[in-house]
């Protein structure tokens, strides 16, 4: 596997490689992203990932200095899956000079995770822009764990005319449900043990709809509560149309169930299609 840090380098190492297909990673690498590395691979010749803690993403009381880097066993873990080309800037390589110009998403970045996190999704907009610039990808992986960035950047790529096909990767579960996730490392082994308890909810509100329950606010708040009392603290549970993340208007359009909610300091999300 090669590994770049600068732009150029990393341009010239990819000239005449075929289809590229890109997986975009802030590192920590848990078996999620390497199932998305073996997905990209069915989309194109040249399987190229990157790792960047992207600054511009995260508010200013969120995990930024925290944000686990492990950069050489994410390393072992991408040559392991046959990735071919790694891109790893540092700040000055992606940020040689402060980001004045920024994509700017709709209204869809002010709601669900983008109320809690404000700026969100701008930052995660114009990283991906700017890591599409710089690895000029055919086709590029996203898991759906972060449904709403991977909407975000549906739409945008769409809009502005990219010319790159989006992916969509199954999240992958541990085996009592819970999303694979870099932030799983903050749980505690008390918290670790309740933190399926989300996965379980967002399965009982599908089921609870598949079976004709229309009135989803109940069970978002059902859910909440649920939560509440054992010891969560949830910014939202939201069942809401797959096309665009509004309100459902009934049972008709694909659903998907979305929730945020904090164990002790971690925030955990997750999302189950209807
Ligand atoms: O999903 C992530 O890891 C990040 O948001 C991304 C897409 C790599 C942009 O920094």
């Amino acid at each position: 596997m090669q590994i770049h840090s600068a732009i150029p380098d990393l341009r010239s190492a990819l000239k005449n490689r075929g289809r590229v297909v890109f997986v975009p990673t802030m590192g920590n690498l848990h078996a999620g992203h390497i199932s998305l590395m073996e997905q990209a691979r069915a989309h194109g010749d040249t399987v190229v990932a990157s790792i960047f803690v992207n600054r511009l993403q995260f508010g200013p009381n969120e995990d930024f200095d925290k944000y686990p880097r492990t950069f050489q066993a994410d390393c072992d873990k991408l040559a392991a899956a046959g990735v071919d080309v790694l891109f790893a800037p540092t700040e000055a390589d992606l940020y040689p000079e402060p980001q004045e110009y920024f994509i700017e998403p709709p209204g869809i970045q002010n709601v669900l995770d983008g109320e809690f996190r404000p700026g969100h999704f701008r930052g995660v907009a114009t990283v991906v822009t700017k890591l599409f610039n710089c690895v000029q990808p055919d086709a590029a992986v996203f898991g759906k764990k972060d449904y709403q960035q991977l909407m975000v950047i549906r739409n945008m790529t769409r809009q502005l005319a990219m010319p790159i096909t989006i992916v969509g990767g199954e999240t992958v579960r541990a085996a009592d449900g819970l999303a694979l996730s870099s932030r799983n490392g903050y749980l505690s082994e008390a918290e670790r043990a309740e933190a399926p308890r989300l996965y379980r909810l967002l399965n009982e509100i599908r089921d609870a709809i598949r079976g004709g329950e229309a009135d989803t606010i109940k069970l978002e708040k059902s859910a909440i509560a649920q939560l509440d009392a054992a010891g969560w603290k949830t910014d939202y549970v939201a069942v809401r149309q797959q096309s665009d993340l509004a309100m459902p208007q009934g049972l008709d359009a694909p659903l998907v169930v979305l929730a945020a909610s904090r164990l002790g300091t971690t925030r955990l999300i997750d999302n189950i299609e209807v």
